[in-house]
């Protein structure tokens, strides 16, 4: 660990001294804290940060071929089959991601342990478990799932499995891991403080699971295991299907290095992101960065063509996402409200967003990677995200969803 002068000249190097600024007012533990803290933190989030205004603009953007749902009902056994067959022989693992911090739907704890039950508890964590579950019975073996949590929510995650008896899973086949973390920055590039001893930090984005893999000893496990396959999903959406055997087959079937689920919008202006090729190559425009000209632009049937939106279910082989994940990922930055202490040590709670976090997105991945399967959904059967506290995407749409899927509450 560096001691106090060695961090004193390398935060000056990187124009962040203000953050030893109450050293001398620390105890000694909490002198040592802050040197271990700075020691921990990733400062190459700055350079790109510093050269933000020189972001590349977008390449050319075209539509992407989507596998239809009429497509994939006509060879849904050939698919099953291909996908089950590779499940038995343990080809396949999950990902889960809930490194998220949630802070929309403001739930006291990580969002898995939002209860989303009406006269039963029924966790978010529990609903995708039995979904799991479900697919680990078909493929007559227990699936191996990994876990990606945040320093913030790591003890809190597994504890509350724990408690739960892994709502059945065997625990043996259950991998937990935390993720990167990344400074956050104010206006002018400084890193804020949480507290005299300690930066703010925040996870970095859910384009961070693979090195994190990596990093924490995961991806051997997988290839221990022999898993060729990694189906990567989110934590919000409680009708998710997990290791999906004909999204497996069928991306298996393509040749392709990756796949995505996708959905029909409901409307051009519902808020996902849409998949789309850039310079022929896979990507994702972001709701927010749709132009109007894109959002309504039809082919010469009528068929709007930027229409099919990312749920956050992808299919990963393994070999070819770890060739390419040491490459630079592009940084995206989101603008905040982050608590901090300021110049005085006096706490502060904006109103307003004061600041940036850094994040990457795993949809740059996909970009990186030979082909995409891009594999459209019944949304009615596998979409009930649970994003905001009301409104759109709430536990309250979610529930009428399970309902309607004859999910008891
Ligand atoms: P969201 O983009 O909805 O972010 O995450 P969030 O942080 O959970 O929620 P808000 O925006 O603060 O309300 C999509 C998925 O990516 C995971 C989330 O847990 C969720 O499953 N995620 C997101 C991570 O695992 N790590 C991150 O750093 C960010």
């Amino acid at each position: 660990m560096m001691n106090y002068t060695e961090m004193l000249s390398r935060l000056k190097a990187l124009g962040q001294e203000h953050l030893l600024r109450f050293y001398d007012d620390l105890s000694a533990d909490k002198q040592l804290t802050l040197l271990k803290k700075l020691g921990e933190t990733d400062f190459s989030y700055l350079a790109a940060f510093a050269s933000r205004m020189a972001e590349v603009p977008r390449g050319e953007i075209t539509p992407i071929p989507v596998l239809r749902i009429r497509e994939i009902e006509e060879k849904r056994a050939a698919y099953e089959a291909a996908g089950l067959r590779a499940l038995s022989e343990g080809k396949a693992a999950a990902v889960l991601l809930a490194g998220g911090s949630g802070s929309r739907l403001g739930h006291e704890g990580p969002k898995g342990t939002f209860d989303i039950g009406i006269s039963r508890p029924v966790f978010i964590f529990q609903r995708l478990i039995e979904n799991l579950s479900a697919t680990a019975a078909r493929a007559g073996r227990p699936l191996t799932l990994f876990i990606m949590t945040s320093e913030t929510n790591d003890a809190e995650t597994r504890a509350f499995f724990e408690a739960h008896g892994f709502f059945g899973y065997d625990p043996s086949f259950v991998h937990f891991f935390t993720q990167a973390m990344a400074p956050a920055v104010d206006e002018n590039g400084k890193i804020l403080m949480e507290t005299a001893s300690r930066p703010v930090s925040a996870p970095n984005g859910n384009g961070g699971w693979l090195l994190s893999m990596e990093a924490s000893g995961m991806l051997d496990i997988a290839r221990r295991e022999g898993v060729e396959w990694l189906n990567v999903f989110s934590v919000d959406n409680v009708l998710q299907q997990i290791c999906d055997p004909v999204f497996l087959g069928a991306t298996i079937t393509s040749g392709c290095a990756s796949g995505s689920k996708v959905v029909r919008k409901t409307s051009p202006e519902e808020k996902v992101g849409v998949m789309c090729l850039e310079n022929g190559r896979t990507a994702v425009v972001e709701y927010y960065e749709l132009s109007d000209e894109m959002r309504n632009a039809k082919d010469e049937n009528g068929n709007y063509l930027y229409y099919y939106g990312v749920i956050l279910n992808y299919l990963f082989r393994i070999e070819d996402a770890a060739a390419v994940m040491h490459e630079q990922m592009p940084v995206h930055f989101a603008h905040k409200k982050i608590p901090c202490i300021d110049a005085e040590g006096r706490q502060v709670t904006p109103d307003e967003p004061n600041g940036w976090k850094f994040e990457y997105f795993i949809f740059d991945l996909l970009h990186e990677l030979n082909g995409c399967l891009a594999f459209e959904i019944d949304r009615d059967r596998e979409f009930a995200p649970v994003k905001n506290r009301t409104g759109a995407d709430s536990p309250e749409t979610a529930r009428a969803l399970l309902l309607a899927q004859g999910i008891s509450l």
